[in-house]
């Protein structure tokens, strides 16, 4: 008989995973079972500095109480009601999201594929309903090697081979231009264009900053093309950038942006699609929905996400402790770094072929006690919680070092 899973250790956890879960994921090797701020623990209560923060939709760590809180609270009184009804906290979370981030509406949803679904679908509606693209002729125009998540409208204009093969037939209405290049992009919007959909930093491609300059020429091409500025902010948004989103390192204010992981403060699944008015108010009653969008709980998380933002503390410390990790990157240059991108507290680290796959570092550093995850090959990402301390950080990439000179 197989024991239950609550007496296992990890290497059974592990195990027992194997014949009852699709095998999408290559997770490291360790199983977590709690966690607070910066700091993981496994099953048999080994801590590990957590560099990763769910891909930054825990940049508030683990548990942060005011989070917490407000979860717990809402727990209490009110979980769902379906949008076939109004609840108490949608009003609240819509207003201030919408004043965070200069825009006027909210469209919540729950994961971020789903805002960028929904993101697709109102920019196509806004397209023939405002600009008078004939039906069914809309137009997007994406960045190769994106990634917007992994719908089959969305896998339809990735570039990433892994992501598309077996998954045909493929939604028509993408053109595929090289990012970071705004030739490229004015030579393919036309009058059928509804948007421009882009990361303003490209996260699973090893976080591919763009030249600056190129966010606020997106924003002039569209503006001259007539067609609407959509900025997938999923992971560059909320802090981690060292801005409340990546585009406001250029002044830049997108049509719409899309948000999601952080503003479910690591709790639930919290996304929005938010954008000006002219834009999300062509959607009418029955042409789009969620059960759980925008849900009491969601809202109250969200909310609570909004207030630490509002303070602009963690803003501050991604671009303050973004300094530290510039500077420990740098010292690891010619030491088993070959490369580095860097934004606020959010790093593409490319690991010198010669010493290791992203893997196998990522695999040594979990066993030094620090959690990253590779991307692409010989990449890693760092991207810690933004209550990370300064002594935190300079641990990890001093065990980052160790790491890369033992290997
Ligand atoms: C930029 C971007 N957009 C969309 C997504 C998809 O989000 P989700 O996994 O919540 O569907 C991600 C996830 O990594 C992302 O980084």
């Amino acid at each position: 008989m197989t024991a239950p899973a609550r007496t296992r250790d990890s290497a059974g956890l592990i195990r027992a995973e194997e014949p009852v879960l699709a095998h999408n994921y290559h997770p490291l090797p360790v199983v977590v079972a709690r966690a607070e701020g910066s700091w993981v623990e496994d099953v048999e209560g080994r801590r590990y500095l957590d560099m990763l923060a769910g891909y930054s939709a825990l940049n508030f760590g683990h548990r942060h109480p005011a989070l917490v809180e407000a979860a717990h609270r809402q727990l209490d009184r009110l979980t769902l009601t379906s949008r076939a009804f109004h609840h108490d906290r949608l009003a609240e979370f819509a207003e201030r999201l919408a004043a965070l981030t200069g825009l006027d509406m909210v469209l919540p949803m729950n994961t971020g594929a789903e805002a960028v679904e929904s993101g697709v679908k109102v920019a196509r509606k806004w397209a023939y309903d405002v600009k008078g693209v004939p039906a069914d002729r809309a137009t997007i125009v994406v960045a190769a090697d994106n990634f917007h998540g992994r719908t089959t409208t969305i896998v339809s204009f990735s570039t990433d081979e892994t992501a598309r093969t077996g998954f045909g037939p493929f939604t028509p209405g993408f053109r595929i231009v090289p990012y970071n290049d705004l030739a490229a992009l004015e030579a393919a919007v036309d009058e059928t264009t509804a948007a421009v959909l882009i990361e303003p930093v490209q996260g699973e491609a090893g976080v591919i900053v763009p030249d600056d300059g190129y966010l606020a020429g997106v924003r002039e091409v569209t503006r001259r093309a007539g067609c609407l500025f959509v900025a997938d902010e999923i992971q560059s948004g909320l802090g981690r950038t060292g801005r409340t989103l990546a585009v406001d390192h250029e002044g830049v204010v997108p049509d719409v942006l899309l948000l999601g992981k952080a503003l479910g403060g690591g709790i639930v699944p919290v996304s929005a699609v938010v954008a000006r008015r002219e834009v999300l108010g062509v959607l009418r009653p029955g042409e789009h929905g969620s059960t759980f969008g925008g849900n009491p709980l969601a809202a109250a998380v969200g909310t609570a996400v909004v207030g630490l933002l509002e303070t602009g503390e963690f803003q501050r410390r991604a671009a303050e402790l973004g300094v530290v990790l510039r500077e420990g990157l740098a010292g690891l240059a010619g030491k088993g770094v070959v490369g580095f991108r860097a934004r606020g507290l959010w790093a593409g680290v490319d690991i010198d072929p010669a010493i290791g796959t992203g893997r196998g570092i990522s695999e040594r550093l979990m066993r030094e006690g620090v959690l990253v995850k590779d991307t692409h090959g010989s990449t890693i990402r760092l991207a810690p919680p933004l209550t990370v301390t300064a002594e935190e950080l300079r641990s990890a990439l001093q065990v980052l070092g160790t790491v890369l000179g033992r290997a």
